[in-house]
């Protein structure tokens, strides 16, 4: 095992390219000070700031974050409601800086599902970010793995059918194209804070060899430092992605 001492300003070249977080303990960390669950949501948003902030500074590329899975419809109506005004609320108010800063913001999940009014915020959101080099900040929303593969095979059989693609050229690189985050690396490193220990239907395809990092801190206590030692943990794993370690010799 590598133990690299985790200096920021010289460890660039190896931090983690790809950072994708499931924000989880929201509600539990309200509910730790008697205060309603939403609370605890209206909490987070601080914490998604300090994570854009302090990723952006590691040298993180892509930064993809779990903001409403498709299955969350499925909490009260009133929180439901209540992470929508939030979501959109925070559109609108963190944007300009983001964009100030260099950030390209884009949304994955069945965007379906939302009002016209927010669908066509999201679009403007990208369209004004498109050009921005420093970071994609990825946001998904009504997000779920399995969706997001079947998507992806419904798209696949459309260009199927419409003659774009053969058969005999389907395989992973060519079906991957369909998926969402089709065009950033998978991630390196998974972060789920909360500490339950489950992908929650998060990047099931995408995150097949990714670091997972799971955390107890609950999602508005984690901050700059938390993502720093979620960082200089995964420095010290080694990923042999079904090869065998490196500085072991092959046997003759
Ligand atoms: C994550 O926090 C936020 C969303 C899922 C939208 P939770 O609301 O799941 O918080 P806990 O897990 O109940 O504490
Ligand atoms: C995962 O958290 C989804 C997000 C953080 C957006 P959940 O709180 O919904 O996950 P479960 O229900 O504990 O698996
Ligand atoms: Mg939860």
């Amino acid at each position: 095992m590598r133990i690299i001492p985790f200096v920021l300003s010289t460890e660039t070249s190896k931090a983690p390219k790809h950072i994708a977080i499931i924000m989880d303990g929201n509600g539990r960390w309200a509910t730790l000070r008697n205060k309603y669950r939403t609370s605890g949501h209206k909490a987070g948003v601080n914490s998604v700031r300090k994570a854009i902030k302090q990723a952006s500074e590691i040298g993180v590329q892509w930064l993809t974050l779990f903001a409403f899975s498709s299955e969350n419809w499925q909490r009260p109506e009133k929180e439901v409601s209540m992470l929508m005004e939030l979501f959109t609320r925070a559109l609108k108010k963190e944007v300009p800086e983001l964009h100030e800063n260099g950030v390209r913001l884009s949304f994955i999940g069945d965007l379906s599902r939302f009002s016209d009014g927010l669908r066509k915020r999201m679009k403007t959101v990208e369209d004004l970010t498109k050009e921005n080099k420093k970071m994609v900040l990825t946001i998904a929303v009504n997000y779920g793995g399995r969706w997001d593969i079947m998507q992806a095979a419904h798209r696949l059989a459309l260009a199927l059918k419409n003659n774009l693609i053969k058969e005999s050229d389907i395989n992973e690189r060519t079906f991957e194209q369909f998926l969402s985050l089709n065009d950033a690396p998978y991630p390196d490193l998974l972060i789920r804070t909360g500490g339950d220990q489950r992908l929650s239907n998060f990047l099931l395809w995408q995150a097949a060899y990714t670091e997972l990092y799971f955390t107890q801190t609950l999602w508005p206590d984690f901050d700059e430092s938390s993502l720093n030692q979620a960082v200089e943990e995964y420095y010290n794993r080694e990923r042999r992605f079904g090869k065998i370690p490196n500085h072991v010799k092959e046997e003759i």
